[in-house]
């Protein structure tokens, strides 16, 4: 069996990286830091008997994403993690454009196109796995981190649609949507923010979407009040959730309006 993950040089797609290579995986590990990739496949082959092959790639580029389709397509992979993805607090008007067109290109285009292209081929197959990291964003509006939420609104609704065309057509490939709430990676490093509530490990959030995954359901939250959270966006009226959402991001470290 073969797992490809992009964004496993840190944080959850490492972990995933770890926990597939414990279950016997051979692993395509993909992201732009080569050095932490090559620790990473030190570390799992010398833990797991296993074979991990690196791609260094800026998935922010888009010929690089088809790049990397053609440079693995006749691999046989089994399941495509689209995991790459950052985030970007600030007040709309003040972010900077470029790096939100940036943040666009991965975490919506990159998973696009792979999901598409990854798709095709395991439709012919009738066999594959596709999981796409969103987030607990991706059920609200995020202001001001506007366009990290919009983001991941984009991914799960497009996960959501495209299973439901699978099933539908009685096709044997599972695509599931990952939706965490705040896990402790870098991801507040490159986003320029703080938790206002405690992250989980991003171990235990591989682990549970795993196992989630391989039971078949589509919509991972890993956590009860996640969970509930989830709930909440989609039963209270949106302006109250709106309201929420401003207050719990500009008690966030870097709140641009406390400059
Ligand atoms: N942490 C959270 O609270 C949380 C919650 C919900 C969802 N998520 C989602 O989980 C996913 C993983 O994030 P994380 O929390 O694990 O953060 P992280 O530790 O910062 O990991 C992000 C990964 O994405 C890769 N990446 C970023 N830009 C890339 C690019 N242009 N091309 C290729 N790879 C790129 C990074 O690798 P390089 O820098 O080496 O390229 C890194 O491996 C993201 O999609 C994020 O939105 C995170």
């Amino acid at each position: 069996m073969i797992a490809m993950i992009t964004g496993a040089s840190s944080g959850i797609g490492e972990e995933l990286a770890k926990n597939l290579a414990s279950r016997g995986f051979n692993l395509i590990l993909v992201a732009r830091r080569a050095e932490r990739l090559k620790e990473i496949k030190e570390n799992l082959t010398s833990l797991f008997d296993v074979k991990i092959k690196i791609i260094c790639a800026d998935l922010s580029v888009t010929s690089r994403c088809k790049h990397l389709y053609e440079k693995v397509k006749d691999m046989r992979i089994d399941l495509l993690i689209n995991n790459a993805g950052f985030g970007l607090f600030g007040r709309f008007e003040e972010t900077d454009l470029d790096r939100e067109l940036e943040m666009i290109n991965v975490n919506i285009k990159a998973v696009h196109i792979l999901t598409k292209l990854f798709l095709r081929d395991f439709s012919k197959r009738n066999y594959g796995y596709i999981l796409n990291v969103a987030s607990i964003a991706g059920f609200m509006a995020g202001p001001l981190m506007a366009t990290y939420y919009a983001s991941k609104n984009y991914v799960l609704q497009l996960t959501r649609a495209v299973s439901q065309e699978l099933k539908e057509n009685k096709i044997n490939v599972y695509i599931g949507a990952l939706c965490p709430g705040p896990v402790d990676t870098e991801f507040n490093r490159v986003a320029g923010s703080e938790f206002t509530i405690g992250g989980v490990s991003a171990s235990e959030v591989a682990d549970y979407a795993l196992n989630e995954m391989f039971r078949g359901k589509n919509v991972i939250i890993p956590k009860a009040e996640i969970k509930a959270l989830a709930l909440a966006a989609k039963a209270l009226p949106s302006k109250w959730m709106l309201w929420g959402t401003y207050f719990a991001q500009k008690a966030r470290r870097g709140d641009p309006s406390e400059k």
